[in-house]
């Protein structure tokens, strides 16, 4: 089988960051000590994940990184934006995610990276004022074409010759769907007119996609989620992705909701609530914003348990989130949840998770694979929504008249064989019905369409 044809991954890539707190911080400072060889990458696929390629008996299960064509951690080069004119360690040191020794190897290249002026406007974030003087620009359209002078001076200055966009910026209110969501023309024309509907990471975006750089959100905001951006990413090669990194609460929902509907069990409710004291844990403090996540982390559960297919297990549960932000807890997050469910004969039976997670530890790994991923994508001439990578994130975006998938075993699953194909090698089943000892009186194997099975079993 053919692989894609690829670009090859040399030189420097440049990881564009709209956001550099706690997420950010933690990611670059672990890119920057594992250039010293310093700790593990845990929590990366692309870099800790191996692959089985072919059939079971053939034995062979290469790390990604080794049979995909990724850049190197080593070519990565960063920067970034915010509110706040805090170095990245500064920032680090502020988002307190990593102590201070483990910090201390890479202080000096941290603290080199200075966030940029941001595109800032207050309508989209109340909890937080800016620091760092915002950009002066005339309109949105102005403060896009800054960004991307900014994007140019930063590819001169690192030598990056690719670069990859991903916002790590707080989480912004929803805007109401307005005109220039609609379509390109329209979001151009808003843009100039400074339309009320198009938010910074909008602007950010825009900037981005339009000189063909990928983009993925990291936030539940809608960002690049709309008619007019999925649009121009297609028009400009640029590969898109998002929302809302998986980590914690939701990465649990989106395992054990599987096994419950694996095994057709029933759910009355389910309750979920979190504690975190971090500036995000502040962000979402606003009501505003709060929604915006609320929609994200609501939206996982109807969508794996399909109650349209199965309304007797599924028609009626009560399902509640709530977070609360409690400083003391800082970027050390705990949830809690309650979940009822019912089994045979509707006897109720219940199941209780206490996750006392990191965010940040767990959104850091997620920020390099997307960056890999997405530029990955992008040598390989690919544009437009890449569902391929809904793993990585709450509300994943997908074609509009489709409903996103949500379990993250086939999210996985979708990832893996993704990159199967792109790589030449075939995309796995695991039906198990081509091996020569199970029975099929010679039925199935001549069904297997030619393009998917292997032409030789065994
Ligand atoms: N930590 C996680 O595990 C996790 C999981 C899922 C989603 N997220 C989302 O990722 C984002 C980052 O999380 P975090 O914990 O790093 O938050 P954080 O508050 O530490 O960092 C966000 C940074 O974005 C900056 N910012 C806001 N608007 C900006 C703009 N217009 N331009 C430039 N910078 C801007 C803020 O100044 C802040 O420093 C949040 O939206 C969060 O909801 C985080």
């Amino acid at each position: 089988m053919k692989g894609m044809n690829m670009a090859p991954a040399g030189g420097r890539l440049g990881v564009l960051l709209p956001g550099m707190g706690a997420v950010a911080s933690t990611f670059i400072a672990g890119v920057e000590l594992m250039k010293k060889g310093i700790g593990d990458p845990i929590g990366s696929l692309s870099q800790m994940q191996t692959m089985r390629l072919g059939r079971r008996n053939e034995k062979r299960s290469p790390l990604i990184r080794d049979c995909v064509p990724l850049a190197r951690p080593d070519d990565l080069v960063f920067g970034g934006w915010d509110l706040y004119p805090d170095s990245v360690y500064a920032a680090a040191l502020k988002a307190a995610v990593l102590p201070p020794e483990t910090l201390r190897p890479v202080s000096a290249s941290l603290d080199a990276i200075r966030p940029m002026a941001p595109v800032w406007d207050r309508s989209y974030l109340r909890n937080l004022a800016p620091r760092h003087a915002p950009k002066k620009a005339k309109n949105k359209w102005e403060a896009a074409c800054l960004v991307q002078e900014d994007i140019r001076a930063f590819q001169r200055k690192s030598g990056a010759k690719r670069c990859v966009m991903i916002w790590c910026g707080s989480t912004e209110r929803l805007p109401a769907p307005g005109s220039a969501h609609r379509s390109l023309r329209a979001f151009e024309r808003g843009l100039k007119s400074d339309a009320p509907e198009i938010s910074p990471s909008m602007v950010y975006a825009y900037a981005a996609i339009s000189m063909g750089i990928p983009y993925a959100n990291g936030a539940p905001n809608v960002s690049a989620d709309i008619p007019a951006l999925v649009e121009l990413s297609r028009e400009a090669g640029a590969p898109i992705a998002g929302k809302d990194f998986k980590t914690g609460q939701t990465l649990m929902k989106t395992t054990v909701a599987p096994m419950i509907k694996a095994r057709m069990l029933g759910l009355s409710g389910w309750y979920s609530i979190n504690i975190l004291g971090n500036r995000d844990g502040e962000v979402l403090d606003d009501a505003g914003s709060f929604k915006t996540k609320e929609k994200s982390k609501m939206s996982v559960l109807d969508g794996i348990l399909d109650s349209k297919l199965y309304p007797r297990l599924y028609g009626r549960y009560h399902h509640k989130v709530r977070i609360d932000y409690y400083p003391p807890r800082g970027d050390a997050k705990e949830g809690w949840d309650n979940i009822d469910i019912t089994g045979w004969l509707g006897m109720p039976m219940q199941i209780k998770i206490n996750f006392l997670c990191r965010d940040s530890i767990l959104a850091a790994p997620i920020v390099l694979d997307l960056a890999l991923f997405l530029d990955l994508a992008k040598r390989a001439g690919m544009s437009g929504i890449q569902e391929w990578l809904s793993f990585y994130f709450k509300s994943p975006q997908c074609r509009q008249d489709l409903n996103p998938e949500h379990d993250l075993f086939i999210q996985h699953w979708k990832l893996k064989n993704a990159l199967r194909l792109m790589i030449g090698e075939l995309p796995l089943d695991h039906a198990g019905l081509d091996y020569d000892d199970v029975k099929t009186n010679g039925r199935a194997p001549a069904r297997r369409p030619a393009s998917f099975w292997p032409r030789n079993p065994r």
